[in-house]
């Protein structure tokens, strides 16, 4: 009996010590300076839509799951706040994701979950009323001459308790009624900074400021010293961002103990070529300090706000690095922002994400407004991708990829993949060269394209508004390259499948991709 009783006992807690789910976890994959975001043990590209800022409650979602449907998008980002999941400290509330959840998954969607908690946008809008009304137990940062600035000090053991509390029951509660992991990452905190003061002035801060710089950023930078002896004039928005970084990878690991999903932060950017400025969240100048401080966090993120496509090129170049994967969770929703989608397809980004895609509010001039234009930019985009978006995830992580987005000046654009030069052009007819009357899309914000290199010469191509030419850069011995098969269609379990054949004019005049189209070409040698 006694033996039977502890047998009992042993498998009893060897089932509670199983995963509650069978499914696999999310995660996120690297090798050769590439990245994948695994999602049921495969390869997944987020083809996203975020929700506005206030579309957090069951009664909004009926205008929210149209939108995403019809843009084709597999992923929605949307809010959960600190405020609705903890309106009365210690008493949680869940009915959000209760409701949120199974609705996603009847609507085959999977979730980015954005937790509002301490910070969001820098400021503690989404903290509860306990804590907005409480500066004693959780402070702010202190100015030069100990006012009170608006956002909360990453030093507040206080906060961070209680923030982490909220985030550990709420990555519980996900735990328990998600076993199929609908939701597949999740962004501790919103664009967390300090706007108008660099660092917190408090006593705590100031005694913290003049001691070494932690030991961690010391291996990692080689610096050593005080904050302002390892970094200078940087000194103050560094030491914030260290400890921005270190608050939320501490939230981040208790949640991630409760349940392993990959996290990211996401940055309110400044400049895109001068390091000067800027905030201390994880903008690209400070990224080092957000990796060596926040290890639990697995990408900073840039939300992409800009419409100038040198700096967008630029942005992407940041944040496309060995050690963080290119993930765009905030984009402009308009059709001068729809084409840079191609470049971070190209630049092997885990996916791209437009911001405010619900049609309960608008973020123009910032972002767009919701007309057919806007959505159409996205949709046909995603439509294209949408039914070969594994497929493509799992190409882009196998093989190099390279991308382009329609400049400013409408010039050419090159790349090299492999030994075949690339060039994208802009504002053509489908036939016929520069010298045909001007076609209006021309002074378009539209045009680009993102090109996998399946073999030294084979590509998948896919773009909308562009004309790809393809020259070789050394010519091959026995005779020069040209094409052999160029083949529109998609993939289907895995497979391509071929729709037709282009040829004659179809190619006679470089290869146009108008509409969003996929091909597959390969080049031959002409003897
Ligand atoms: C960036 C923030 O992260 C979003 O939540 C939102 O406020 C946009 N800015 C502006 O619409």
């Amino acid at each position: 009996m006694n033996l039977f009783r502890s047998l009992c006992g042993m498998l009893l807690s060897l089932c509670l010590a199983l995963p509650a789910s069978a499914a696999e976890l999310p995660r996120i994959v690297s090798k050769n300076g590439r990245h994948a975001l695994y999602v049921d043990g495969a390869p997944f590209l987020i083809l996203g839509g975020q929700a506005h800022n206030s579309s957090n409650y069951p009664g909004m979602l009926p205008e929210v799951w149209p939108t995403i449907h019809a843009i084709h998008a597999n992923t929605l980002e949307i809010p959960v706040a600190w405020e609705q999941i903890e309106p009365v400290e210690g008493k949680f509330d869940f009915s959000w994701v209760d409701a949120l959840i199974p609705q996603a998954r009847e609507n085959h969607v999977r979730l980015v979950l954005l937790w509002f908690g301490t910070w969001k946008n820098t400021g503690p809008a989404y903290a509860p009323e306990w804590v907005k009304a409480d500066s004693k137990r959780f402070p702010h940062m202190l100015t030069k001459d100990g006012k009170q600035h608006y956002v909360h000090t990453p030093l507040g053991r206080n906060t961070l308790e209680a923030d982490k509390r909220a985030f550990v029951a709420l990555m519980r509660h996900i735990r328990e009624i998600d076993p199929d992991h609908t939701v597949i990452m999740v962004q501790p905190e919103n664009e967390v900074g300090s706007y108008g003061l660099d660092r917190d002035y408090s006593p705590e801060a100031n005694r913290l400021f003049a001691a070494p710089i932690p030991t961690e950023l010391a291996r990692r930078t080689g610096k050593s010293g005080t904050w302002t002896q390892a970094f200078g004039k940087t000194a103050a928005r560094n030491f914030t961002a260290w400890y921005l970084a270190r608050y939320i990878d501490e939230i981040a690991a208790a949640g991630q103990a409760e349940l392993n999903l990959p996290m990211y932060v996401n940055a309110a950017l400044s400049d895109a070529f001068n390091d000067a400025g800027g905030n201390s969240g994880p903008d690209w100048a400070v990224i080092d300090i957000w990796k060596a401080a926040a290890p639990h966090i697995a990408i900073e993120a840039p939300d992409i706000y800009e419409r100038n496509s040198t700096a967008v090129n630029a942005y992407m170049d940041h944040y496309a690095r060995p050690d963080n994967p290119l993930f765009i969770p905030e984009t402009g929703n308009d059709l001068g922002f729809a084409r840079f989608f191609w470049l971070a397809l190209g630049k092997g980004a885990i996916g791209w994400s437009p911001f405010g895609m619900d049609p309960t509010y608008s973020n123009f001039p910032l972002g767009g407004l919701n007309t057919p234009e806007n959505l159409e930019a996205v949709s046909s985009k995603f439509a294209l991708m949408a039914p070969i978006a594994q497929e493509w995830a799992r190409l882009a992580y196998d093989h190099p990829t390279v991308g382009f987005a329609k400049g400013q000046d409408v010039s050419d654009q090159s790349a090299i993949l492999g030994r075949w030069k690339i060039t994208a052009q802009y504002g053509l007819w489908e036939f016929g060269g520069r010298d045909a009357p001007p076609n209006p899309n021309k002074d378009r914000p539209v045009g680009g394209a993102a090109v996998i290199g399946l073999g030294p010469d084979e590509f998948l191509l896919a773009g909308s508004d562009v004309r790809l030419a393809f020259s070789e850069t050394a010519p091959a011995p026995d005779g020069g390259g040209r094409f052999m098969v160029v083949e529109e269609g998609t993939f289907q379990n895995g497979r391509w499948l071929m729709k037709r054949r282009w040829n004659g004019d179809q190619v006679d005049h470089g290869i146009n991709l108008t509409k969003p189209t996929l091909l597959k070409v390969r080049f031959g040698i002409s003897r």
